[in-house]
């Protein structure tokens, strides 16, 4: 059974199929009003959500299926201590697919460890957002009509930032895309990103001025507030990214500017009318590419004997992240991958923790 928990589960083919049923969606929406009739979507959510909830539920009741679920996990059993574990193995008794937001990373992917249905990842701490990331990839192909020989300056926190950590991901599977990270040295890009996409060009940056000329698709994000130890370090650090109405000047006449929202100030709301700007469209073409989601893992789950597969390699007993899940659930052992050979890297399977041995 398939789950989406990271990018890297689908292959380019099925990421490209899931823009195209998006697209074919938005153009025939009758054709799809009831393709879910009987099925049920579970959303579990415990960190705060707009866009991803709403538009989850939006896809579900669009295609004719039903909704349950909690968005306060302190409204649901979690508030007596219940594990993530029990919560998911309940779920999949009753409902046909989950999509879960957690504040602790590798938390939706230990859920699809226990569960008998389909689980999405809505984003897991500072992590990954993958479904983010497709919405990302249909607006990009929307409004630029392909998704290759793009110059992407990402901008913002890019150490928190989970839907730039799954964009770039995604991003690099396709040819010729070339990666601007700008931010303040404290919110780099982590090391297993660049390890990941160390085939593609990537150049580290501290000023938007000087990246913006070069922008085809400009993605803006948030300082990430709550995953911040310290607070004088965010107040140090919040205004080191915002885009203007002068600022756009130095960009190209047909260059996007996207971001997932919520926005802070990173964006001045003198640039909303910019007809660059595409962060809302952005918003609502995340309902059609998750209801093509909602489709493909349903579907295939009912039309495909049940496989387990084994992710894990070498087997190591506790992860240094205090914010991965495995600190926080009873586990008798964590999976460490190994990234790089040569090096001994290996990280951990549920928050992608470097390990070099
Ligand atoms: C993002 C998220 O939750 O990671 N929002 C979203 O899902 N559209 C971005 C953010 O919170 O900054």
């Amino acid at each position: 059974m398939k789950h989406f928990i990271e990018v890297s589960d689908f292959s380019k083919e099925e990421i490209i199929s899931l823009i195209e049923v998006g697209q074919d969606i938005m153009q025939n929406p009758a054709k799809y009003g009831d393709a879910m009739k009987g099925r049920l979507l579970a959303t579990l959510f415990y960190e705060p959500s707009t866009r991803t909830r709403f538009s989850f539920e939006a896809a579900m009741l669009r295609l004719g299926g039903q909704v349950i679920g909690f968005s306060e996990a302190q409204n649901s059993s979690v508030a007596k201590g219940e594990s993530v574990k029990d919560t998911i193995r309940t779920v999949a008794c009753y409902a046909d697919i989950a999509v879960m937001r957690h504040y602790l990373e590798g938390a939706p992917k230990l859920a699809s460890v226990y569960s008998d249905i389909p689980v999405v990842n809505a984003g897991d701490g500072g992590h990954q957002h993958p479904t983010q990331t497709i919405t990302d990839l249909l607006t990009i192909q929307m409004e630029k009509g392909r998704l290759t020989n793009l110059n992407v300056v990402l901008c913002g926190d890019l150490k928190n930032g989970r839907t730039v950590h799954s964009l770039v991901k995604a991003l690099s599977k396709f040819e010729n895309n070339t990666f601007y990270f700008v931010s303040p040295k404290e919110l780099k890009i982590p090391d297993y990103i660049k390890n990941h996409i160390k085939d593609s060009l990537f150049f580290e940056m501290e000023s938007l001025e000087d990246a913006l000329p070069m922008a085809d698709v400009l993605y803006m994000t948030r300082i990430q507030r709550e995953r911040f130890a310290d607070p004088e370090q965010y107040e140090k650090l919040k205004d080191s990214c915002v885009l203007t109405k002068h600022k756009m000047i130095l960009a190209k006449s047909d260059m996007i500017v996207m971001h997932p929202l919520p926005r802070v100030n990173e964006i001045s709301e003198d640039v909303d009318s910019d007809p660059r700007a595409v962060y809302f469209p952005q918003a609502k073409y995340g309902m059609f590419v998750r209801m093509a989601l909602i489709l493909k893992l349903v579907s295939e789950k009912e039309n495909s004997a049940e496989n387990h597969e084994e992710h894990r390699h070498e087997l190591y007993s506790s992860c240094s992240n205090p914010k991965c899940v495995s600190n926080h659930e009873k586990l008798e052992k964590v999976g460490f991958g190994l990234l790089d050979k040569e090096n001994h890297v290996y990280a951990c399977e549920y928050c992608d923790t470097y390990y070099a041995v």
